[in-house]
């Protein structure tokens, strides 16, 4: 156990870590360390902390790392078996409570939850085991340990029971599903799941309205919070990284490409996004071909910019939408294109630089997941977009809350709607949306990830100890 930091230690734990391990041609091991809000929120907190962050291996590379003993500071990856990994990550997290949260269920015919299902959740529970014993062992006396995403609910309770002298946080990235909903689960897995979050200290989340909902499932299901607190921390866009990021030379040069494929003097409808269930691309398209049959004045004026990156492909479902993204968008360039205009731009291959070079374009963000714990495109385009932009945004994005005054609003169900609402965006004047992209901007940045992450370790420590 580590001494030397004792109660000023953090540890952070979360399925996906801040680095992962490519084994390459000529054998060696590469490291390639990744960005996000909990990278830039754990950097705030300085190198003498003795922070560590515990995370799974994911690939052969990452194994290969944890068994050769390679480990970037700071980090320890947790060489959990790969079929225990599978059941637990694909099978409960990804196909379950993912699906549950975001309330994706085709209901006639699915979930089942049946003898398989029964077996994945054992997976399940060992996954979590790994996690908190594994943070029993690395956390000094009195550390504060933040516990990320519904990969882990089950952590704070195990690790209360381990080690009861730990300050324990819990936050959620995800919506959190209503109690008619969530209580689909059979009912001593809800209670379990509820029950193992509830070992937290203090739990946070990204809206008020998930924090409620969470609070509205222990009050069905276990009789309550008791005396753990909940908390709500809308994580915002990191405007210093990405301004800068979005100015280098790499950026122009993808911006200089998309142009030569937009084609001179048009306006863009950008989106950008992992290819997931959850974000709403094919209605997104639909929305956009209405906008092409209801107003032919935007034929040949306009290009949707839509950038689909691949995400969770071991899972069917996920392969499935993918297909169906690639063949709505073709369809739509088939009926409305012509020799100098392709009305859809689609790109899949994940490329960070042409993503930024896209926001700077844009002249309407479209952002209309069918549900969405926050969503930071929605955030990170009025940013950057070098002439503002129009945001057509889910009302049920967790964003919405935020952005939902300068947004124009859309139920991401109704493509009629999503239409109308990309015709208003696309007509706003240039005033109008200039004055509306600065306070969407604003609201964007009001909490930058490092103010998130030191806001909810001083909340978690401030608390008096459970
Ligand atoms: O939204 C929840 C979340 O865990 C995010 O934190 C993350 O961006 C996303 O899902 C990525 O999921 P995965 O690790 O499965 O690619």
């Amino acid at each position: 156990m580590a001494s030397t930091h004792g109660a000023a230690q953090v540890l952070v734990a979360s399925n996906r870590g801040p680095v992962s391990y490519t084994r390459e041609t000529d054998g060696s091991l590469t490291a390639k360390r990744g960005g996000g809000g909990l990278v830039s929120g754990l950097s705030a907190i300085g190198s003498d902390a003795g922070a560590l962050w515990v995370c799974s291996a994911l690939s052969d590379g990452d194994r290969e790392a944890v068994r050769h003993g390679v480990a970037e500071p700071g980090t320890r990856m947790l060489d959990i078996p790969a079929d225990v990994h599978a059941d637990a990550y694909n099978g409960i997290a990804n196909s379950v409570l993912w699906f549950v949260h975001h309330m994706l269920y085709q209901t006639p015919l699915e979930p089942v939850f049946d003898a398989e299902f029964r077996r994945q959740w054992a997976s399940y529970e060992t996954y979590n085991r790994a996690f908190a014993e594994a943070l029993a062992e690395e956390a000094a006396e009195g550390a504060s340990v933040l516990v990320q995403d519904y990969h882990l609910t089950l952590v704070p309770g195990m690790l209360r029971e381990l080690r009861p002298d730990l300050r324990i946080g819990h936050f959620s990235h995800t919506p959190w599903a209503p109690p008619e909903y969530f209580r689909m689960l059979p009912d001593d897995i809800a209670r379990q799941l509820l029950t193992g979050m509830l070992g937290a200290d203090r739990l946070g989340f990204l809206t008020r309205r998930w924090a409620d909902a969470f609070t509205a499932c222990c009050d069905a299901v276990v009789g309550g919070v008791g005396t753990t607190r909940i908390g709500v921390h809308g994580l915002g866009a990191d405007a210093d990284f990405l301004r800068e990021r979005a100015h280098r030379p790499d950026v122009a040069e993808r911006m200089a490409a998309l142009r030569e494929e937009i084609g001179p003097g048009r306006r863009t409808v950008v989106r950008v996004d992992r290819t997931e269930l959850s974000k709403n691309i094919v209605r997104g398209l639909l929305a956009y071909a209405q906008l092409l049959a209801d107003h032919p004045e935007w034929r040949e004026r306009v290009v949707h910019v839509a950038f689909a990156y691949p995400s969770r492909q071991d899972l069917e479902v996920y392969r499935a939408y993918t297909a169906e993204v690639q063949r709505v968008a073709d369809e739509v360039n088939a009926r409305y294109g012509t020799p100098g205009w392709t009305p859809v731009v689609l790109h899949v291959k994940d490329d960070f630089a042409r993503s930024l070079a896209a926001y700077r374009l844009a002249d309407v963000a479209l952002v209309n997941p069918i549900r969405d714990g926050m969503n930071l495109v929605a955030k990170e385009v009025p940013l950057l977009a070098d002439d503002g932009c129009a945001l057509v945004l889910s009302r049920e994005a967790g964003a919405y809350e935020e952005l939902g005054e300068d947004a124009i609003g859309v139920n991401p169900y109704d493509v009629t709607g999503t239409a109308r609402a990309l015709h208003e965006a696309l007509t706003l004047s240039p005033e109008e949306r200039a004055e509306r992209s600065k306070r969407l901007a604003e609201a964007a940045t009001a909490l930058p990830p490092a103010q998130w992450f030191l806001d909810q370790l001083t909340a978690l420590r401030a608390q008096p100890a459970s």
